[in-house]
């Protein structure tokens, strides 16, 4: 595949999602069926956890559980100040207040040292977030909410598969949630779960899951999620890619016409509150995203390893770059490496993105986000210096299967190419 141009991100929907979706749909187990009962029971036993609930988002599912735990409106939840925007709606809307703490350079997870300094009167829990898949510093995390009484929610949206020491990720905490949105390992057309090992706070999570009211989404709407992964995931095959999506983001490029960038503007000034009662929050996991999800745990342990092996290449070829890689994982911190993200240096990220693009390799900054300086949410300001700085200088790079050691090298050319060390060397 050496030719071909390299997708920025995979969306994983392998054939076999594509088949069980078609055969769901054959047999209208749309939003009742066996499936449901299969995924949630492996989604625990995949986890380690006593108990797991399908939810219809990762939102969903932190929701859930704050609720279960006891949260009321003014509580205040200690979370990463580098994450997800769309996290946010899980405390805003129920009234609890988002109290943002800096995360480790190198990792890109919440400071623990930083999080014990922001806890107030008010705090009560604690977001532990596995930031591209890189376990959080979840031994020293635990022991400060222990002290402080605080109550732990893991977020492994992003660390399904992954490891801290000999636990899985999804198994820490007091509760724990998954997402099974587009971008993630697993895709389960949106979706999510919420997990715990406790039977009494299982029962309240299953309660207050009901509470929420949720509503079927439609086969619509279901069919529509369906059709967008199957096309994504074609479109983002390096083939398909080569021939297709490549080259409007080359010639928007070359045109210095900034789509994206102007998009985040526009949703900035938009997104100041959810939208009066998001879907994500509101609706019912269904047994049609079961069908799809449950054949890709079959793929979910291989795909994880490639990207690690993936990743490991990669921050060799480029070690002597100016590029400021991530922690490299060891076998006590199982990074899945769900996104592989670096710094560059100030003020070169668009020139590193040009000159990636014209050797056929297409890099972004990604969608998370730093959110202590949002438009929107003025309250949530703080001074988080590390989120910051990633934010500004930071770079996905492809570490996705079917990307191989050749890709890597290619990759690892192209930013030689843009971001040259003193006496540079190709590498074939
Ligand atoms: C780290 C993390 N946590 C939680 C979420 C929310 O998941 P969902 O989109 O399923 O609500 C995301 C979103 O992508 C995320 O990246």
């Amino acid at each position: 595949m050496s030719d071909l141009k390299i997708p920025r991100a995979k969306v994983y929907f392998p054939a076999s999602a594509w088949l069980a979706g078609v055969r769901a749909l054959a047999r209208g187990r749309i939003h009742r069926g066996p499936e449901l009962e299969q995924f949630r029971a492996a989604i625990a036993e995949a986890a380690g956890r006593r108990h797991a609930l399908l939810t219809a988002s990762g939102r969903q599912g932190i929701l859930v559980a704050l609720n279960a735990l006891g949260a009321q409106p003014g509580d205040e939840v200690l979370m990463p100040a580098y994450t997800c925007r769309v996290i946010l709606w899980s405390l805003l809307v129920p009234g609890f207040r988002p109290v943002l703490v800096d995360i480790e350079r190198d990792t890109y997870n919440m400071d623990p040292r930083a999080m014990e300094a922001r806890i107030g009167p008010r705090t009560r829990f604690v977001l532990m977030t596995h930031m591209h898949g890189r376990p959080a510093d979840v031994g020293a995390t635990l022991e400060i909410a222990a002290r402080h009484g605080l109550k732990v929610i893991e977020d492994a949206a992003d660390g399904i598969g992954g490891y801290w020491r000999d636990r899985r990720m999804g198994a820490l905490g007091d509760a724990s949630i998954m997402s099974f949105s587009l971008y993630k390992n697993l895709n389960g057309l949106d979706g999510g779960a919420v997990l715990c090992d406790d039977d009494e706070l299982a029962r309240r999570m299953a309660e207050e899951l009901e509470a929420l009211a949720p509503t079927a989404p439609s086969t619509a709407t279901l069919v529509k999620r369906f059709v967008t992964a199957m096309v994504t995931s074609f479109l983002t095959h390096p083939l398909v890619f080569s021939w297709s999506g490549f080259w409007p983001i080359y010639f928007l490029d070359r045109l210095r016409l900034d789509v994206m960038q102007k998009l985040l503007v526009k949703l900035d000034d938009e997104e100041r509150h959810p939208p009066g009662r998001p879907r994500e929050l509101f609706e019912r996991f269904a047994n049609f995203q079961a069908a799809v999800a449950l054949p890709q745990l079959r793929t979910l342990a291989a795909d994880n390893a490639a990207r690690r092996e993936n990743a490991r290449y990669l921050a060799e070829l480029v070690r002597d770059l100016p590029i400021e890689l991530p922690a490299q994982g060891t076998p006590e911190q199982w990074d899945i490496y769900l996104n592989y993200v670096v710094r560059v240096p100030a003020g070169t990220r668009d020139r590193v993105i040009s000159e990636c693009l014209r050797a056929g390799v297409d890099l972004y900054p990604g969608y998370v986000e730093c959110l202590s300086n949002l438009k929107p949410y003025p309250d949530l300001a703080h001074e988080c210096p590390n989120a910051e700085d990633l934010m500004a200088r930071k770079l996905y790079l492809p570490v996705h299967p079917p990307l191989g050691p050749r890709e890597m090298r290619r990759i690892a050319n192209a930013l030689r190419r843009a971001l040259p060390p003193a006496g540079s060397r190709r590498l074939e």
